[in-house]
């Protein structure tokens, strides 16, 4: 029996229309425009005024849908990242299946923090290899506005709303597609970025709400080393794997969290700067959906063309990182 491979093969993504830029930042905390833009590269993040994830993440699954033509009820499953689901459960993948009207398909929600694109296009990627499912929605969608503390101005620069998806499909062409993950977790990471309440360690009391345990909290700098460190060794590693020189990548797309850890991750890779998707200085960090929208906006712009050979990669909360081997070949799809 022939090797079954899964190819993305669709694509959309939804951003809101609210700009929170650095100015209006600066009359919110004590910070300023230069300071955010020299420490993290961001200017503007986009902020969803009403509406929770799902309404984030619905317009960009029509999209998807959209381009590639078919309706929600071809679609198998639904599998949503996010650390902001609209509830604890039930699932933000069923309030998406249900509001796009999937009903021939299951889903669930993966919480693997900013890595939570790479890993879920990882299980999607294995479902449609397993040869049981053809049509996979991948998405990475946060509301991250409603758990930053915009009294934290170590924290409330940094995040943003969005959402964006992908389609899996299969193909007996192995040579395309995903074509390997090295996916990693080290829970010794949890002190350093988490949200203390609202699970079943601290239940929400009114204490926890005063003691503004709901929020994202984060030690910056312990989290920068290690971003630094995990997104560039774990992509050196999948370049080792397949002896892959820099020549060879034409795109790394980095988790966007840091202007400067993108940079310094692309150096210790030996990857020009104009071989690096970078769209935070417009979104900031909006978790996971980071990475789908640089694929979605570098595509639209056809500078992502197919043959290419890419490189995603994130690091994030648990901590959690790991890289992708992707080969582009959406446009081909017939
Ligand atoms: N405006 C002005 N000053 C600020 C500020 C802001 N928005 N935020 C922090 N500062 C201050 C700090 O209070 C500190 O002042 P002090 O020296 O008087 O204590 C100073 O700036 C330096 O803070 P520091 O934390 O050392 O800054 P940094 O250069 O490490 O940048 C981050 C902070 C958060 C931007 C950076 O550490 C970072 O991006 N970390 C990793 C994020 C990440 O990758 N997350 C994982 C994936 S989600």
């Amino acid at each position: 029996m022939k090797k079954i491979s899964a190819k993305i093969t669709s694509i959309g993504h939804f951003v809101p229309q609210k700009v929170l830029s650095n100015f209006d930042l600066e009359k919110m905390v004590e910070t300023s425009n230069e300071w955010i833009l020299s420490r993290t590269g961001v200017r503007e993040r986009r902020i969803i005024e009403n509406g929770s994830t799902s309404d984030l993440a619905v317009p960009a699954v029509l999209e998807c849908l959209k381009l590639r033509n078919i309706s929600a009820d071809e679609i198998d499953v639904i599998i949503v990242a996010t650390v902001t689901p609209d509830m604890l459960f039930p699932p933000t993948a069923t309030i998406i299946q249900e509001k796009i009207g999937a009903k021939n398909s299951w889903g669930f929600d993966l919480e693997a923090a900013c890595s939570g694109f790479i890993f879920a296009l990882t299980t999607g990627a294995s479902l449609i290899e397993s040869g049981r499912y053809k049509k996979v929605l991948v998405v990475g969608a946060d509301k991250m506005s409603s758990i930053v503390d915009y009294t934290d101005r170590n924290t409330c620069i940094l995040f943003g709303d969005a959402a964006s998806c992908v389609l899996l499909e299969p193909t007996e062409n192995n040579d395309e597609g995903i074509l390997d993950s090295i996916l990693r977790t080290d829970g010794s990471g949890k002190e350093f970025l988490h949200m203390k309440a609202g699970g079943s360690l601290n239940p929400a009391t009114t204490e926890t709400v005063n003691q503004k345990m709901h929020y994202l909290f984060q030690d910056g700098k312990s989290v920068f080393k290690v971003a630094v460190k995990g997104m560039a060794d774990i992509s050196y590693e999948m370049m080792q794997k397949y002896n892959l020189t820099s020549d060879d990548i034409s795109w790394l797309v980095p988790h966007q969290a840091n202007l400067r850890i993108i940079d310094a991750c692309a150096e210790r890779i030996n990857l020009p700067k104009e071989k690096v998707m970078i769209n935070i200085d417009k979104y900031g960090n909006t978790t996971a959906a980071t990475i789908p929208l640089c694929l979605y906006e570098w595509w639209k712009d056809k500078k992502l063309l197919n043959g290419q050979k890419i490189i995603l990669t994130s690091f994030g909360a648990g901590y959690t990182w790991g890289s992708v081997l992707v080969k582009w070949t959406m446009e081909n799809f017939k």
